[in-house]
């Protein structure tokens, strides 16, 4: 029997992830936040301020940064070269980076490889932008994310508030808008909906709406 893949894909904080972790918990299936590598990348890269223009040295950088992830309690704990950084790829300066990192095909390529071995042989749940159409295009279940963009940045205002962080609506709004456009626009695999993939607009959906929907669609896979 084949093991089983969730891809689940769509606009930025329309709930992927937290819809992601609700099945992973509820099926024990292992639960995968690719932006969350994506993330790390773009750490690095600020950190060691490496010239992006520079494709050798994006290369070799490439090899220097190793990523694992903790999946206890499936939240997204992701280890940068062994160190704890799932709370700093959160702030700003990565979110401002990000997307332009993530269009570069190098880094494309090594983190695709990284993300296909990590569904190769168990039942996984993995969220982002190109889980779907390129990382697992055989993937048995797809779903495909949206949300009202209002929405979307109030949602995520209010998560990063709690988090003390001090931004306003407005800027959040903006970088939602600038990283949508960046990750549909780019030439490597942008953000689209595979033809298979089912759409779930959630601006009038609870979380246990979601949860209830998707899981009536992977039964009978499993
Ligand atoms: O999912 P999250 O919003 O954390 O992803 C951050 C960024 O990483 C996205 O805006 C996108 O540019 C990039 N990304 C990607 N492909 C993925 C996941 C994330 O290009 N599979």
């Amino acid at each position: 029997v084949n093991n089983i893949v969730v891809a689940i894909d769509g606009y930025s904080s329309c709930g992927k992830s937290t819809l992601a972790k609700a099945l992973a918990k509820k099926l024990h299936f292992i639960y995968v936040d690719s932006g969350a590598m994506y993330r790390a990348v773009t750490l690095y890269f600020l950190r060691n301020q490496t010239d992006l223009s520079n494709h050798d040295l994006i290369i070799d950088a490439l090899e220097h940064i190793d990523l694992n992830f903790h999946s206890r309690d499936y939240q997204s704990h992701i280890l940068l070269n062994g160190e704890e950084v799932s709370d700093e790829i959160r702030q700003m300066p990565v979110s401002e980076s990000v997307s332009l990192i993530a269009s570069i095909k190098e880094v494309r390529k090594a983190m695709v490889r990284k993300q296909q071995k990590m569904g190769k042989s168990k039942n996984i749940v993995m969220d982002g932008r190109d889980i779907g159409t390129t990382v697992f295009p055989h993937a048995q279940v797809k779903f495909f994310m949206t949300a009202d963009p209002k929405i979307r940045a109030e949602r995520r205002y209010q998560e990063l508030l709690a988090k003390g962080e001090r931004i306003s609506l407005e800027e959040i709004f903006d970088n939602l808008a600038h990283r949508d456009f960046l990750d549909t626009t780019r030439e490597e695999s942008p953000l689209t909906r595979a033809a298979d993939a089912i759409i779930l607009d959630n601006t009038n959906l609870t979380e246990q709406e979601q949860l209830d929907f998707a899981i009536e669609k992977i039964r009978p896979f499993m």
